[in-house]
């Protein structure tokens, strides 16, 4: 005979079941000292202590912890990003689990969201999360921060939406989201398409959804992959001519740079000399811009040639979207078209 549940024991089963994978970063940060906001340890506190912190969250959500690293984000890797993918599609796939919160260093947030948003298999939400002050500055950013993240991560809308970053009552999509500024809590904007949505005590409410393909409509697969081919970013600035970069990059095994061209990609004609003698040896050259907002679509003269256009994406992120798409592909123009749809 089935036993009754408690009233308690039923509302627990109501709430949706979130699990919260630790990274490391800011918000597991610690100093010994309540005024200071710089010159911490990154990656310090485990993931059950910074669920203790917020005892609220578990009024919006059944949660389990787990630790898949402990790093200031600075210090991210391929092995990481595959690591978190696999468990999140596999939690995912659990009926037990409806949704994702992955605290991490606002430093390389905007990759790693990025990287899952085009990797995750489900629809659930899947929401990253951080602090600019570590967890023993006064006025701490982390636990509201967390809270806000559970709080979307638990709600039914946020279903469908991609991975997304919540970060000052704020919501960004992955693919448009990047940190503007290196100390304030006013950090996470997204240039080129503006702010996803934005919580407000524990209430959820969005602006717009990414149009581009994400998680289950994204074709790349992580599944049997254990690493990723190896895309580096060169830099551009004024007298920038000699090629020593790229040609040792290209010696050390890279097999695609994506330049941070000035203005709307371009490059020094010197640098694009050794990049198209490069190209003729097998390299994959795509041209994005470090202004931090516009579109680079290569001209004519440069794609006849082979370069590609980044679009939107700043050079970190068309550097994960090369990456994946070397996994599927050589291809001058399947590369070109992954970059119009992604
Ligand atoms: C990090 O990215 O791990 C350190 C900086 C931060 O989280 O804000």
């Amino acid at each position: 005979m089935l036993q009754a549940l408690s009233i308690e024991e039923m509302q627990e089963e109501k709430k949706p079941n979130i699990v919260i994978l630790a990274t490391g970063g800011t918000i597991a940060g610690s100093i010994d000292s309540n005024i200071k906001t710089t010159g911490y340890t990154a990656g310090v506190v485990g993931v059950d202590v910074l669920i203790n912190a917020v005892p609220e969250i578990k009024n919006l959500a059944n949660i389990k912890g787990e630790q898949i690293a402990n790093i200031d984000s600075a210090d991210m890797t391929d092995e990481i990003w595959l690591t978190l993918a696999k468990r999140i599609n596999k939690l995912l796939a659990s009926r037990d689990v409806d949704g994702i919160v992955i605290t991490h260093g606002t430093d390389t947030m905007e990759e790693t969201a990025f990287f899952l948003h085009l990797t995750i298999k489900s629809d659930k939400p899947v929401v990253l999360v951080g602090a600019m002050r570590p967890s023993t500055a006064m006025s701490a950013d982390g636990p509201k921060n967390l809270y806000n993240a559970v709080a979307l991560a638990a709600n039914p809308k946020a279903k469908n939406k991609g991975v997304m970053i919540a970060m000052n009552d704020r919501i960004q999509s992955a693919r448009g989201a990047t940190k503007t500024h290196a100390l304030n809590v006013e950090t996470f904007k997204s240039p080129n398409s503006g702010d996803m949505g934005y919580i407000l005590d524990g209430n959820v409410f969005f602006n717009y959804v990414p149009l581009q393909p994400h998680t289950r409509k994204s074709i790349f697969n992580i599944d049997r992959i254990d690493t990723l081919p190896k895309v580096d970013i060169l830099y551009s600035y004024a007298n920038d001519g000699s090629g020593v970069a790229a040609k040792a990059l290209f010696q050390a095994g890279t097999k695609g740079i994506v330049v941070a061209g000035s203005g709307a990609g371009s490059i020094h004609k010197y640098q694009k000399e050794v990049l198209k003698n490069l190209m003729q040896k097998g390299l994959v050259v795509v041209q994005s811009s470090r202004v931090g907002s516009g579109i680079v679509l290569a001209n004519s003269n440069d794609s006849k040639l082979g370069f590609i256009g980044a679009h939107d994406l700043n050079p970190q992120k068309a550097r994960i979207l090369l990456m994946l798409a070397l996994t599927k592909t050589n291809r001058l123009d399947a590369i070109a078209n992954i970059f119009e749809t992604y």
